[in-house]
């Protein structure tokens, strides 16, 4: 069907745009690419479009924007969808990057904007805020893990790079690791958005710059088994969870079909496989204290907190084990 080559922005509704502006170009890094009464465009500083903020009453992130590959016949792609029963509908102006796209809703009920064209944001030299290179991953709760993996697998190219158990999925639609995750929850909503930095010592400057501001980490600095990617994670002034990371697990070579090895991996070679719930969540050790509701950390000190003897066996047994079927609790969503 679709072959998704890259996320492009992710539209966030707002309650207070000129907060999140703020926001957003301070200390996020953002460029203001453009402003309407109702609507900000956001880009990163290298171009490309990364957020669109809307006035609203409630915080939620309803439009995701997705590229397939250029000069992509967007009426071709419609008459495919519709043959696959998916109604599509063509609209214009979506950003000023974006001139026109093909929207549908997936199964959760974000709606989709397909373009296979873009023009970069209006050059900005001037240096704030965290500066992230792109726009990394976005990651949704959803009733349907499962129905919605095979919608965006079947519909839209991406490929399955890890499960934790049988209810958080991470997806991939280029080398990174993942771009979309879904996480199990009744509500359908958004979990996380994520950008990517260059590296330990951008991290390294976020945090500073985050305290800077008042703004405490809710998460990390971590490495993740899951992705590997390292990561720390805060709320911005809407109380969605933002996250700065590097080094994510590259998937080179689709038909190697492992992640490009690093010293840090747990298996060799790493490859996409259903690791076990429980799979300690970060790499560097426990966690300090519990997390604030609605942030993916643990509330409490999983599998990690064991002595480095017995990690070895734990996650041999994930390995062994490739299917969980015990379902979990929604509550407490888990990385
Ligand atoms: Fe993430």
């Amino acid at each position: 069907m679709l072959q998704i080559k890259r996320a492009g922005h992710s539209t966030l509704i707002t309650p207070d745009i000129e907060r999140m502006i703020d926001y957003f170009t301070r200390i996020v890094g953002l460029s203001l690419a453009a402003r309407e009464k109702n609507r900000a465009i956001l880009a990163t500083k290298s171009g490309p479009e990364a957020i669109v903020l809307e006035r609203g009453s409630a915080v939620e992130a309803p439009r995701l924007s997705l590229q397939v590959a250029p000069g992509s016949d967007l009426g071709e792609i419609a008459s495919r969808l519709k043959k696959a029963g998916i109604k599509s509908e063509r609209r214009s102006d979506i950003t000023p990057g974006i001139a026109e796209a093909l929207t549908f809703k997936d199964p959760k009920g974000t709606t989709l904007e397909i373009f296979s064209d873009f023009d970069f944001a209006p050059e900005d030299n001037t240096f704030t805020g965290v500066m992230p290179l792109k726009f990394g991953h976005i990651a949704y709760t959803c009733p349907d893990v499962q129905g919605t993996v095979k919608f965006y697998c079947d519909m839209l190219g991406f490929r399955v790079s890890d499960w934790r158990s049988d209810f958080f999925a991470f997806l991939r639609c280029s080398r990174d690791h993942h771009t979309v995750n879904f996480l199990r929850d009744p509500k359908a909503a958004i979990h996380h958005i994520a950008f990517e930095v260059r590296d330990w010592s951008d991290i390294k400057r976020a945090c500073d710059m985050l305290a800077r501001n008042k703004i405490t980490l809710t998460w990390g600095p971590i490495r993740h088994i899951i992705g590997h990617n390292i990561a720390i994670y805060h709320k911005n002034p809407d109380g969605v969870v933002i996250e700065f990371f590097t080094d994510l697990d590259q998937m080179h070579d689709e038909e190697l079909g492992y992640f490009e090895p690093r010293p840090w991996h747990q298996d060799r070679p790493q490859r996409p496989k259903v690791w076990g719930d429980e799979t300690p969540s970060n790499w560097w050790g426990p966690m300090s204290r519990s997390a604030p509701q609605g942030d993916h950390a643990p509330a409490k000190a999983p599998a990690h907190a064991a002595p480095a003897k017995s990690r070895k066996p734990v996650l041999a047994h994930a390995r062994k084990r490739p299917v969980e079927k015990k379902s979990r609790p929604t509550s407490k969503p888990r990385r």
